[in-house]
């Protein structure tokens, strides 16, 4: 049972952090009581942001002590409502966005440690100031946080050639929710010394602890990309075009990314400045990347021959080939601008569901029909990360979100997706998490054994049940 906080505990944790660690006037804490899509609203009377892993210490220990709850905020930019506290007003906020450094920097080990309030994109500008890549890439780069793409373990799109965010791991600082401060804060790639306790943390949400600090992977740096734009007939031969680039090129595609029509019939009509590339109109399209290291033509001749060829035998109808660094941020405009069209169209009921690749083309088919069946109304938008077998399998309202009665339809949509991704051993959350959005439906989804697993690991690490309560686990 969690405790509202007294006020005399209240002063004591303002102490940890000194005047400008404590938020507590309306306008302040205001922007951290609802979540990025504005699905829930919370309330609490303190904003921490403390400035050292040794605060966040002091802070743990202090509300595990007095039982109070305590929620962890990185750039708040949670799809699922993963950082926005209750409306109870008993928990406490915790922002990490003042632990900024990039602590060490280590080009030969390709490895960089990071505190958990870097944003994702001055991680990346650092590994390259070292001609060096960080891989993790995300619409919400510029302005989610490294602790919180570590916590939620954020997928992107790059995941087909370096993993989600866990691959990117060697080590982590982690403060337990009674403020013992684990410190693994590792370089090294082999290190079979018993349990792997950062994928606990890596995932977790914040429900086992805080990530105040990350060793992270570092890569080659692209020298040469290949970026196109392709149009296909149909989901099908998108997934044959993924398997015959893999196996006839060199292992360079990093990105495959399908597109509807309807994507960029929404981005041209709400975003400023864009428009369809191409002179025909077709059904479905693939924005797909390769890189190299190497300063080389080879790898635009390579991909322009194999391009060439899937058209020849009618596996694309037609292609383009990005000519320049203008045209690849177009075409990379173009996927990444779909969220935000949909949100000006009127809204989405949007799900984030994974399955094999394989059995893309059938989980869209059937969702398709399912959802249909439901809400005829709706606008079906499918798109998302088809190299790593992800989709953000949305439907928008028809009328900007005039329709009578469409919203109301959320959870019936949800139940059919998400039964037919556990009927094909997919995932009801790919890569955007559980939060509280999800978190009863994980309670059915999940297989029982892993959350009883999961319940006695929640229970051993965190008795009092503090950490980011609500979130990922009913209580009961
Ligand atoms: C994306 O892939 O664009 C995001 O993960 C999902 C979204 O914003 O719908
Ligand atoms: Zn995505």
């Amino acid at each position: 049972m969690l405790n509202r906080p007294a006020p005399e505990v209240l002063e004591q944790l303002r102490h940890i952090v000194g005047p400008a660690g404590a938020l507590d006037q309306p306008q302040d804490v205001a922007p951290f009581l609802e979540d990025h899509r504005k699905l829930f609203r919370g309330a609490t009377s303190l904003v921490l942001r403390p400035d050292s892993t040794e605060q966040v210490s002091q802070i743990l220990k202090l509300c595990h002590a007095h039982r109070i709850g305590v929620v962890p905020v990185g750039g708040n930019t949670s799809y699922c409502g993963g950082a926005t506290p209750s409306s109870s007003g008993n928990e406490i906020v915790l922002s990490l966005a003042r632990l900024k450094r990039i602590r060490h920097v280590d080009a030969n080990n390709y490895t960089l440690t990071a505190e958990a309030g870097c944003i994702l994109a001055s991680v990346q500008q650092a590994a390259e100031a070292v001609d060096r890549l960080f891989p993790l890439s995300l619409g919400s780069e510029g302005s989610c946080q490294i602790g919180g793409n570590l916590s939620t373990n954020a997928g992107g799109t790059a995941v087909l050639r370096y993993g989600m965010a866990r691959d990117l791991v060697l080590g982590l600082e982690v403060v337990l929710p009674d403020g013992r401060i684990l410190d693994d804060l590792s370089g090294l790639r082999k290190n079979n010394t018993g349990y792997d306790l950062r994928n606990l943390f890596i995932g977790g949400e914040g429900t086992l602890g805080i990530i105040t600090a990350a060793t992270l992977k570092l890569c080659p740096l692209p020298r040469t990309y290949v970026t196109a734009l392709v149009a296909v007939n149909n989901p099908a031969a998108a997934v044959e075009l993924l398997s015959y680039l893999r196996g006839s090129g060199s292992d360079t595609l990093s990105t495959f990314e399908l597109i509807p029509r309807i994507g960029i019939d929404l981005v041209c009509k709400h975003i400023t400045g864009m428009h369809d590339p191409f002179e025909s109109v077709h059904p479905w399209y693939v924005l797909l990347e390769a890189t190299s290291a190497q300063v080389t033509d080879q790898l635009t001749d390579e991909f322009s021959a194999l391009l060439t060829h899937a058209q020849e035998s009618n596996l694309v109808r037609e292609v383009l080939l990005a000519q320049n660094s203008t045209q690849r941020d177009f075409f990379w405009r173009i996927r990444e601008s779909i969220p935000e069209a949909q949100t000006r169209a009127g809204g989405s009921i949007k799900h984030d569901v994974s399955v094999s690749i394989s059995d893309i083309p059938k989980f869209i088919e059937e969702g398709s029909t399912a959802c249909q069946r439901i809400a005829p109304e709706g606008v079906l938008v499918i798109y998302g990360h088809l190299g790593d077998g992800s989709l953000h399998f949305n439907i928008n309202t028809p009328d900007a979100g005039a329709h009578p009665g469409f919203f109301a339809k959320k959870n019936a949509l949800n139940a059919a997706l998400h039964i037919l991704a556990k009927n094909y051993r997919g995932s009801i959350s790919a890569e955007h998490g559980i939060g509280q959005l999800k978190r009863d439906e994980l309670a059915t989804f999940k297989n029982p054994v892993a959350l009883q697993v999961m319940r006695s690991i929640k229970q051993t690490l965190d008795p009092h049940g503090i950490m980011n309560p609500g979130k990922v686990l009913t209580t009961s």
